[in-house]
């Protein structure tokens, strides 16, 4: 088989300063080395200590790994605990009164609760959410805007053992029944509608609309509404029930359902390349761990920490730096309802400003917007309070890395670009901000009992320095259990025969080069093939990326008789496209001998074309399949359910 080539060049390093060493939870490379040994040597007993230290268990494990049903494997199985208990009321002894959130929203009133408060607010509405019959192993939706009645929400199920779905307010009625039809919940937790950049977004009309498709749904008993906005809704009384009379009268006691260590806590629907959504599993205590471990490992986090997560509840990373993993170090936290470019695309940096955040964490798609609508932007804000910046979610291009290192964190703050997925639960790959030197465009190495790889098609490592698929070789506490209701679909997603059956294939290529770190160079379904040589997307579009003119690209592959493939590149400029054909001929074809020259004739795209916006996903990843569709000239409808930016097809198709 041919390997996938690596053509990226970068070779910026940029050390910790010792400042931030010598108070790292992490600190220096002797510590490091020591974690990696232990995970190395003893692993089982590396998990089972930090599991002992990290969470507190109402009854303690004994086995910490059962593997007898791999790769269906378990975590600490014979231990109970709770997770609301974790995040809540472990910290009410020692920080009742600390501020849990500090929540602003999209029109910019700030709301704080305290630890106790929070507490409160979770047992109430767990009392509430018994009151109406579910229990454990009930299937709970969430379909609310960003709120801290949405983080009460998931704790509150957590609290009882019931099973959220949380469903991203942005999906439409019929993703939402697909996810109600398939989880088979038993309720659905939503609002009237949330407010984002200055517009009101409706939310229970499409969860009406959600249960009365395809001849409606008889799971759902109720619905329970809470009212954010003053938006007129439909009312069915047998079934709707709202947030306040809900929780009227009732006890802020509430006995936390003690669940066993693999007992699901969410399960969380991403979508497939092809097909039904995945309803991914998550366990409690397993995944809980691997929230804790990185909020310290690679947030460093301490205790006079403002941490802010951009992320929607309804995103793995909502789930984990917003609801659970910031909540169980007992930290501080900022929630946004709104977007990053209302009222202005200073939004963040002035949010910063005023909660006096320290940790900051978003998506390179996020950075490059901000960029192309104000690069000198974050130098009208104080930002002086931040420590570290977080990215996540896509490869960060060099350029946005060095940007966002330059702008936002003044050269000051580390930006751990974290590798990981829906389905890993937790942080994978990352720097550990007091100890790894940082590569823009790298997510560096895999955290201490990470055993991250490349290998070939066959399971085989590649020698280092080579390009190939990344997998983890061994089974580890935050990694989903299984597929909702599809164990087989599970086992041939993750554990495919292929490469052996027990290597966890996450399903993007890269590579790692001779120091070992890993750049993530796009998913294996993306790869091109340009006359013989294999490429992943992302150096292409870094380079394309790094020109001055250039804010945002993606590239695909069109059918070449000759090349086999040839790169179509798409491209968002940061100024106006030229109105002039010769001019924009001129552009495109001095972009296409800069990616030649930065990278190589091989790289060189056939073909770019200008667009105003590349199609995105809801959570914001560029929609390449569609691309290739477009680029390939082909009618076929696909698939645009899930399209952040519909109306951008037209502009798209225009453009061949
Ligand atoms: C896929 C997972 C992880 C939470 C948000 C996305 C890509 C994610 C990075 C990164 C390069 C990244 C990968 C991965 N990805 N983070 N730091 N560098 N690529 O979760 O929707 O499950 O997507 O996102 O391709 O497989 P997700």
């Amino acid at each position: 088989m041919t390997l996938i080539k690596s053509v990226l060049n970068e070779s910026r390093l940029f050390r910790p300063e010792k400042e931030f060493v010598e108070r790292a939870n992490v600190s220096g490379l002797k510590s490091y080395t020591a974690l990696i040994e232990e995970a190395t040597q003893n692993y089982e007993g590396f998990w089972a200590r930090l599991a002992n230290e990290n969470l507190s268990w109402k009854k303690p494990f004994t086995q910490t790994l059962d593997s007898s049903q791999a790769p269906f494997f378990k975590w600490f199985s014979d231990g109970l605990l709770n997770a609301s208990y974790n995040c809540l009321d472990r910290h009410l002894e020692t920080i009742p009164n600390k501020t849990a959130i500090i929540f602003e929203s999209d029109e910019g009133h700030v709301t704080k609760v305290t630890y106790r408060e929070l507490h409160r607010q979770v047992c109430v509405f767990a009392n509430g959410l018994r009151s109406l019959g579910i229990t454990k192993g009930d299937r709970v939706i969430i379909y609310m805007p960003m709120s801290i009645e949405g983080v009460v929400a998931m704790q509150a199920c957590a609290r009882i053992g019931a099973i959220h779905s949380v469903v991203f307010g942005g999906f439409s009625a019929k993703s939402l029944h697909e996810r109600i039809v398939d989880a088979e919940a038993k309720c659905v937790i939503t609002a009237d509608a949330g407010h984002r950049g200055g517009k009101i977004v409706a939310l229970k009309p499409a969860v009406d609309e959600a249960i009365a498709l395809d001849g409606g749904t008889e799971c759902v008993k109720s619905v329970i509404v809470y009212h954010r906005s003053v938006t007129p809704v439909q009312w069915f009384a047998e079934r709707d029930i709202h947030w306040h009379e809900l929780i009227k009268g009732k006890s802020d006691v509430c006995e936390p359902e003690w669940v066993e260590a693999e007992h699901p806590l969410f399960i969380l629907y991403t979508s497939g390349s092809t097909g039904k959504p995945k309803g991914v599993q998550h366990s409690t205590a397993g995944y809980l761990l691997g929230t804790q471990t990185s909020m310290k490992w690679v947030f460093d986090y301490r205790s006079n920490d403002i941490f802010w997560c951009t992320a929607d509840i309804g995103w793995i990373t909502g789930h984990s730096y917003v609801a659970y993993g910031p909540l169980g170090v007992g930290a501080t936290q900022v929630i946004f309802e709104g977007v990053p470019t209302w009222p202005d695309a200073g939004r963040f940096w002035q949010m910063i400003e005023r909660h006096k955040v320290t940790t900051f964490y978003t998506a390179p798609t996020a950075i490059r917007s901000l960029i192309k609508a104000g690069e000198e932007l974050p130098l009208n804000s104080d930002l002086s309070s931040l420590r570290l910046l977080g990215s996540v979610g896509e490869p960060i291009n060099p350029e946005a890395w060095i940007w966002y290192y330059e702008k936002v964190g003044q050269k000051r703050c580390p930006v751990v670009d974290t590798w990981w997925q829906t389905e890993t639960g937790s942080h994978m790959i990352a720097p550990l901000p007091g100890v790894t030197a940082l590569k823009p465009g790298s997510c560096t190495q895999a955290l201490p009992g990470i055993f991250a790889a490349i290998v070939d098609e066959t399971g085989q490592d590649v020698e280092p320095g080579k390009s190939g698929i990344l997998v983890i070789k061994r089974p580890f506490p935050s990694l989903l259990r299984t597929l909702w209701k599809d164990p087989a679909r599970f086992k041939q997603s993750y554990f495919p025969e292929e490469l052996g059956g027990t290597f966890y294939l996450a399903g993007d290529a890269a590579n790692r080069d001779l120091d070992g770190f890993f750049w993530i160079m796009g998913r294996i379904d993306d790869v091109l093939n340009v006359s013989g040589h294999r490429l992943g997307t992302m150096e292409i579009e870094s380079a394309l990326v790094g020109n001055a003119l250039v804010a945002e690209a993606a590239v695909v592959g069109r059918p070449h008789e000759i090349k086999g493939e040839a790169i179509v590149a798409y491209v968002v400029l940061k100024k106006e496209i030229p109105s002039s054909p010769t001019e924009a001929h001129a552009l495109a074809e001095k972009l296409k001998l800069w990616v030649a020259s930065e990278i190589g004739a091989l790289a060189k795209p056939e073909e770019i074309r200008f667009t105003e916006q590349l199609p995105k996903t809801r959570s914001g990843k560029i929609m390449r399949r569609l691309l290739r569709s477009i680029a390939q000239g082909n009618q076929t409808l696909q698939d645009v359910s899930t399209l952040e930016n519909p109306a951008i097809l037209e502009q798209l198709k225009k453009a061949a």
